[in-house]
């Protein structure tokens, strides 16, 4: 390419604003960067980072394979089991711009209203039969059933839903475009985050009880 072809192709991107569709998270400039431990321990991913890479010439077979979703996790009141991988618990994702979950679902249990800030999702039935959808931003919903070896796509900052409507437990493997997803849940944003009470009411139609009832369900530390 000459420099006059580069500066053409600048200008016809510029104007056509594909510096929008490059917004993810930065290109890495290496193949890889496992993060190196003698630099302090791996706590979080904002810590993570910023932590200088191992010497390539260190890197391992392993340093590229986890092992830690075999098993289903641990189960909350609604019924699900998430497994969160990103570089914290596998750091031979750090840089690579994608990172992933295992979802299990008790029959009838569910993944509340939620969504991710810095990542579209995609989310593949492994097995069961799962009501799966998300809301756009001017409030329709994208929703139905689906089924093992389907897959749905829950566009970046969008609220998205799953709801185990089968008979036997489900498993879902969930895929993001960013090492840092984000995750937001409605309900504890709401109710869980010390927003004034009376805020709350005046923008739920909610009593002072029924407010009380919310914050005891979604931040019990707070209510107290
Ligand atoms: C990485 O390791 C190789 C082989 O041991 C060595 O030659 C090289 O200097 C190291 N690079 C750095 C930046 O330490
Ligand atoms: C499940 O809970 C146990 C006990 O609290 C804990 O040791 C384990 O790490 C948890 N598993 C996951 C996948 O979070």
């Amino acid at each position: 390419m000459n420099p006059n072809f580069l500066t053409i192709w600048f200008l016809i991107c510029l104007s056509l604003q594909c510096v929008t569709t490059l917004a993810s998270d930065p290109d890495p400039v290496q193949d890889y960067c496992i993060p190196n431990p003698k630099f302090g321990s791996i706590k979080t991913i904002s810590h993570l980072l910023t932590l200088p890479c191992k010497n390539s010439s260190e890197a391992t077979t392993d340093d590229f394979i986890f092992s830690g979703m075999k098993l289903i996790g641990n189960f909350s009141d609604t019924g699900l089991a998430l497994i969160p991988v990103n570089p914290t618990v596998f750091p031979g994702l750090n840089t690579l711009g994608m990172s992933f979950v295992r979802a299990d679902l008790k029959v009838g249990g569910i993944n509340p209203p939620h969504f991710h800030p810095r990542a579209t999702e995609i989310a593949y039935v492994v097995q069961g039969s799962v009501y799966s959808g998300f809301v756009d931003s001017t409030n329709r919903v994208f929703a139905r059933i689906i089924e093992q070896g389907e897959a749905m796509v829950y566009p970046r900052g969008l609220v998205h839903f799953q709801m185990n409507v089968g008979k036997k437990p489900a498993t879902i493997f969930g895929s993001f475009n960013s090492q840092s997803p984000g995750l937001q849940k409605i309900p504890s944003a709401v109710f869980g985050s010390g927003i004034k009470e009376e805020l709350l009411e005046k923008a739920f139609g909610l009593s002072p009880k029924q407010i009380g009832k919310m914050r005891r369900r979604f931040d019990p530390e707070r209510s107290n």
